[in-house]
């Protein structure tokens, strides 16, 4: 078998474009959607994310209010940042950068931010509701792996899917959306310390691989037909280098392109879910 590969960058192009006609039906209505963005230090990663994000907000016309603290802020000054953007009523979303430095309380920050502005659904109660049949605010990541799974038709009531990794932007957030009421999957998370990794693999419908450990995913842990999706990044001696080996594409049904960033559908659906938060504001 040979997989198909995801065009994510069609895809990608796509969602610009709905984007852009939702953004201008609300100018219409004489709504400005208004996306801050807050980095805190100076980590050149991060600085990249942010940048990119400002860009395709302007290219919708969704207006930025970017906000940029040093390195060494105290957790009640950026706390305080935080509340004053919440508290504005120009502002339909909040998305503070993460990593956060180390000597910061990153839940802290993330639940100072109201749910209904929380547009990387990372606040406990947008979590919770992710496990529901109506999911608030799903992160975008996530968002964008529940696109390409909905596209191949593959999310189907337990359906065996195996996510490796449980950090708080992809793995936990993954497992409570596709486990939950709304998606009806059956889910196993695996990490570092997690035994039979390959067998649990093999015998998987669907693979989401966000463990950030290069080349991890081989061909020999994969069933003929399986969809593989991969977000892990990681550039050991300066080249991109997925979770999953490209080889795999010799036994996959479908899979992400292999060594490429996942990041053009996290930005694409990061936009949709500012312009939901402004659709939600308005017909409330
Ligand atoms: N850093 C890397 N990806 C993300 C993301 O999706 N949201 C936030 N807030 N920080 C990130």
């Amino acid at each position: 078998m040979t997989a198909r590969f995801f065009d994510l960058e069609a895809m990608g192009l796509r969602l610009l474009e709905e984007s852009r006609s939702r953004a201008v039906t609300l100018q219409r209505q004489g709504i400005v959607p208004c996306l801050a963005l807050v980095e805190v230090g100076d980590d050149p990663q991060s600085a990249t994310y942010v940048t990119r994000k400002i860009e395709d907000c302007k290219k919708v016309g969704i207006d930025v209010r970017k906000v940029v603290l040093p390195q060494s802020v105290t957790q009640s000054a950026l706390l305080a940042q935080v509340q004053m953007l919440d508290a504005d009523n120009a502002v339909s979303g909040i998305l503070v950068q993460l990593p956060l430095p180390s000597h910061l309380d990153e839940g802290a920050v993330i639940q100072a931010i109201s749910p209904h502005k929380d547009v990387d659904g990372l606040h406990p109660v947008n979590l919770l509701s992710l496990t529901t049949s109506e999911p608030s605010v799903i992160p975008c990541t996530v968002r964008g792996i529940d696109a390409l799974l909905s596209e191949t038709g593959f999310i189907r009531d337990g359906a065996r899917v195996a996510i490796l990794g449980r950090g708080k932007l992809v793995g936990l957030p993954a497992s409570l959306l596709l486990s939950g009421q709304s998606r009806n999957t059956t889910i196993t998370i695996l990490h570092r310390k997690s035994k039979n990794l390959r067998d649990i693999l093999k015998n998987s419908d669907i693979i989401i691989a966000a463990a950030g450990s290069a080349h991890l995913v081989t061909p020999d842990m994969v069933g003929a037909g399986a969809v593989v999706i991969d977000v892990g990044m990681r550039w050991p001696e300066g080249t991109l280098r997925g979770d999953v080996h490209p080889d795999v594409a010799e036994v996959a049904g479908w899979m992400t392109p292999p060594d490429r960033s996942f990041g053009v559908m996290t930005r694409m659906m990061l936009l949709k879910t500012v312009l939901d938060l402004v659709e939600k504001k308005g017909a409330a």
